[in-house]
């Protein structure tokens, strides 16, 4: 049996969307900070497949989303190409910046599957509990993003140092995407192996580039990925996110073979409804913003989208991540509005 969320993607129109949102285990739930708070360093917390299963679910506990999404994030996939990475509390990710081409060759070949096990594990522990209906999300980075804080060795405002080594040094960022391809391409076909029915790929800075620069370095990494996890699962439930695209997701759904792609929050859901393929399923667009507000301000941006998605297979969800001060109260405003829109 499959609920709303993969019946939506398969081809159906459902009377309500599924509803899931993008960082929905996280610091806005007093149950996850109080979880968090018994392992210091958030990577081991990602590598416990316990706590990250407890994780994942305690959003659908709450709730009731149509999907999980696996608790983990996008810069294991470094750690697992053995660069050092690391997160300071309260600033974000940190990594041993890649400087030359010495520092890419030095990186593992083959990404180390041992590394992300725990992950995997995550996902079955996540599988073999969860209600039949509510689907599993597994997911990676877009070897652009991923790239972008290899480089970096932290965010920054827009990925210039990325930016300028791509510039610099083409053959050698090519290296570093190609590694990322193949790494994504293994660790997403063994998310769905672990029991993912769906799997997501956050390219989240792909919007700081220009086109030539798009189109090699987030629009063809991404369909390469597309292509290999296709070759082993034709079937595969995709959700493409290239943040930030504007008018070229159009593009991007001409060349990536996802049935789903994510919609940000500056997104225009009208243009993208009457510009991108009509088979493709979109995700998201709400301000992670509006969300926090509240009241008749989130009544009428959950309205906006309902409007022009009604009777069109759409997953409703964010334009970015839920934010950590987002009221709890609000979300149980938008499922109750969006659930009961649907219906009308
Ligand atoms: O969506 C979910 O609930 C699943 C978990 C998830 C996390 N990160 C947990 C996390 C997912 C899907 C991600 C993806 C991710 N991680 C992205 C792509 C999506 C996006 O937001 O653009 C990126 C760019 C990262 C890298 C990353 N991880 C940053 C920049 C940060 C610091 C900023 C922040 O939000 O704190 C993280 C840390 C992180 N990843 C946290 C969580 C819950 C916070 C750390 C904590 O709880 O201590």
């Amino acid at each position: 049996m499959t609920g709303i969320f993969q019946k939506t993607i398969d081809g159906h129109i459902t009377p309500v969307p599924p509803v899931w949102l993008m960082r929905q285990a996280g610091r806005y739930l007093p149950e996850y900070r109080e979880i968090r708070a018994t392992t210091p360093s958030f990577l081991e917390f990602c590598y416990n497949p316990k706590l990250a299963a407890e994780a994942t679910l305690q959003p659908i506990r709450r709730f009731g989303f149509d999907a999980a999404i696996m608790f983990s994030d996008i810069l294991v996939m470094p750690d697992a190409f053995g660069q050092r990475v690391w997160f300071e509390t309260g600033e974000g990710p940190r990594l041993e910046p890649l400087e030359s081409a010495a520092d890419i060759s030095a990186l593992r070949d083959e990404v180390n599957m041992t590394r992300l096990a725990p992950m995997l594990e995550t996902l079955e522990r996540c599988r073999s509990v969860l209600p039949v209906d509510t689907a599993l999300i597994g997911f990676c980075g877009a070897p652009w993003t991923v790239a972008s804080y290899m480089i970096a060795g932290k965010g920054t405002p827009d990925q210039g140092p990325a930016r300028l080594f791509a510039y610099r040094h083409p053959e050698t960022f090519a290296v570093l995407i190609d590694k990322l391809v193949r790494g994504s391409i293994a660790y997403l076909i063994s998310q769905i192996d672990a029991g993912a029915d769906t799997v997501q790929i956050f390219d989240s800075w792909a919007g700081v580039m220009p086109a030539g620069e798009f189109e090699r370095w987030c629009l063809d990494p991404v369909q390469r990925i597309v292509e290999g996890v296709r070759r082993r699962h034709p079937g595969a439930r995709i959700i493409a996110f290239p943040r930030g695209a504007g008018t070229r997701l159009a593009q991007c759904a001409g060349k990536i073979d996802a049935q789903v792609f994510g919609l940000d929050t500056a997104a225009d859901i009208g243009w993208a409804r009457s510009n991108l393929r009509p088979g493709v399923v979109l995700q998201g667009n709400l301000d992670p913003l509006v969300l926090i507000a509240g009241g008749r301000a989130l009544d009428e941006a959950i309205d906006v989208i309902s409007n022009v998605t009604r009777g069109k297979r759409h997953i409703f969800n964010l334009g970015h991540g839920i934010l950590p001060e987002t009221p709890i109260a609000h979300v149980e405003q938008m499922l109750k509005r969006v659930r009961c829109k649907g219906q009308a």
